[in-house]
C-alpha cells in the first residue's frame, strides 16, 4: 500500500481526488487531514463503499497545528503529500484577507516544516513528493492576447491570489533550499460535483432553480478558462506518479467563456429541466451588479508542458461535463441544504446585500441605478 497525506480533503477538489484515486489506485490508502471551515464537508465522503472506506481514514485537524502534524509524520509513513487545505474565494478574500494569510501562506509553511523534518529523518526517501495544488491566479490578469505559461511572472490582484502565490514560493524555496522533493500546479477554474455554492457555477445554478437574481459582476465579460475537475485530478495523479520535482505544471481545459456566456449557458440547461421558456426564461433573472475590486479579466492557461512531458490531456467535452455537473446539483439538492448554514446565508448577505444593480441589459453603461433591498 502506498499512502498519502491529503490536505483539505473534504473540499471541493479534495473530495473529488479522493472519490477517484480510491476508484483507479486501489493500491493507495488516504489519510485525509482537513479543519472542516465552512467548506469542508465530511459528508462528501460518507457513503463510500466498503473497500474505499478501509483506505480513507479522516482526521479533523488545521494544517497550521505543527504538533498535530508532527505526530501525523511519526505515526504513518507517507509516500507523498497532496495539499489541497486552503481558504479558496477571491470574494472572501477581499472582505477578510488575513484568513487567506493564516491558512494558505502559514498553514502551507507549517506543512512544509514538517515534511521536511519528516524527509530528513527517513533518509531523504528519492520517490517522497509534495505536490501543491496552487492556481492560474497568481499571474494576474492577461489582455485578450497569450496564455499563462510556467515562465509567466506572479501579478496576484487579490489577496487570495497574493496569498496562493507566496504559498507557491515557499514550495519552490523549500526544494532549492533543502532539496524537498515538491511540485507546483497552477490550474485554471474548476467546476463539478461537490462545488461550495458561492462560486459561480454552483451559484448561478441554484438561484435558477431557486428563482432568485442571477449576480454577474461587471459588464459580465471577465473570461476563465474552464477545466471539469475531474480532469483536473486525473492531471494531479500524473503529475504525483511522473511529475518532476522542482517543477511547475500549468493545467487547464482550453475552454475560455465570458462570465455571461456561462450564465446564458446554465439558463438554457435548467430551463430544459425546469419547463421554463419564453418570457419565464430564466434569463430574465439575470443582473450586472456591482463589480468586484481588482477583477482580473481574462485568464487563459497554456497546458503544453503537462501535454508533452506527462502526455496528459482533458477528456471531457465542456457541454457535456457542464451538464453533468448541472444533473449532480439537480440531483443532490438534499447536500444543497446541508452545505447552506447559517453562515452561508450570512456570506450571501454579507456579498451581495450591498452590490447595485447596473442599468438591466446594457452592462457597458456603468451607472449603478439602486440597491438591491
Ligand atoms: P475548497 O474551499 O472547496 O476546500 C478547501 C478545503 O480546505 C476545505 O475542506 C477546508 O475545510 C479545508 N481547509 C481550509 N483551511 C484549512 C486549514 N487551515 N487546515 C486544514 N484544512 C483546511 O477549495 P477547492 O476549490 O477544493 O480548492 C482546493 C485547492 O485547489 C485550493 O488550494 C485552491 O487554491 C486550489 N485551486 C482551486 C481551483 C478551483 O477552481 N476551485 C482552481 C485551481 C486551484
Ligand atoms: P469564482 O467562481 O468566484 O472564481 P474566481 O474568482 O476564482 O475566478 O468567479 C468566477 C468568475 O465569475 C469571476 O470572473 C467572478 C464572476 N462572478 C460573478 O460574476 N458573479 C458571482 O456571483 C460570482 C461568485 C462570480
Amino acid at each position: 500500500m502506498k499512502t498519502l497525506l491529503v490536505t483539505g480533503g473534504a473540499g471541493f477538489i479534495g473530495t473529488n481526488f479522493i472519490h477517484h484515486v480510491l476508484t483507479f489506485r486501489p493500491e493507495w490508502r488516504i489519510i485525509n487531514l482537513d479543519a472542516l471551515t465552512y467548506a469542508g464537508n465530511l459528508s462528501n465522503l460518507e457513503d463510500l463503499p466498503a473497500d474505499h472506506r478501509e483506505r480513507h481514514h479522516f482526521i479533523h485537524g488545521d494544517i497550521r497545528e505543527a504538533s498535530l502534524l508532527d505526530q501525523l509524520f511519526t505515526e504513518e509513513k507517507f509516500e507523498g503529500v497532496i495539499h489541497f487545505a486552503a481558504e479558496s474565494h477571491v470574494d472572501r478574500s477581499i472582505l477578510g484577507p488575513e484568513a487567506f494569510l493564516e491558512a494558505n501562506v502559514i498553514g502551507t509553511f507549517r506543512l512544509l516544516q514538517a515534511c521536511l523534518r519528516y524527509w530528513e529523518t527517513r533518509g531523504r526517501p528519492g520517490g517522497f513528493r509534495f505536490l501543491h495544488v496552487s492556481t492560474d491566479e497568481v499571474y494576474g490578469s492577461l489582455g485578450p492576447e497569450g496564455y499563462f505559461t510556467e515562465g509567466t511572472p506572479y501579478n496576484p490582484s487579490s489577496p487570495y491570489s497574493a496569498s496562493k502565490a507566496a504559498s507557491d514560493h515557499f514550495v519552490k524555496a523549500y526544494f532549492s533550499t533543502y532539496g524537498l522533493p515538491t511540485i507546483v500546479t497552477n490550474c485554471s477554474n474548476n467546476y463539478g460535483p461537490y462545488q461550495f455554492p458561492e462560486k459561480l457555477i454552483p451559484l448561478i445554478i441554484l438561484n435558477i432553480i431557486e428563482g432568485k437574481p442571477l449576480p454577474v459582476y461587471g459588464d459580465g465579460k471577465n473570461i476563465r478558462d474552464w477545466l471539469y475537475v475531474i480532469d483536473h485530478c486525473g492531471a494531479l495523479i500524473r503529475v504525483l506518479e511522473e511529475g518532476n520535482p522542482g517543477e511547475t505544471y500549468n493545467i487547464g481545459g482550453g475552454e475560455e467563456r465570458q462570465n455571461i456566456e456561462i450564465v446564458h449557458i446554465l439558463c438554457d440547461l435548467l430551463d430544459a429541466h425546469l419547463g421554463r421558456s419564453g418570457k419565464e426564461s430564466s434569463r430574465k433573472l439575470i443582473r450586472f451588479v456591482t463589480d468586484r475590486p481588482g477583477h482580473d479579466r481574462r485568464y487563459a492557461i497554456d497546458s503544453s508542458k503537462i501535454r508533452r512531458d506527462l502526455g496528459w490531456s482533458p477528456k471531457y467535452c465542456f457541454k457535456e461535463a457542464l451538464e453533468a455537473t448541472v444533473d449532480w446539483y439537480l440531483n443532490h439538492m438534499e447536500w444543497i441544504e446541508s452545505v447552506r448554514s447559517g453562515e452561508y446565508r450570512r456570506w450571501i448577505e454579507t456579498n451581495y446585500g450591498s452590490r447595485e444593480i447596473s442599468l438591466l441589459n446594457n452592462p457597458s453603461d456603468s451607472k449603478m441605478i439602486r440597491r438591491r433591498p
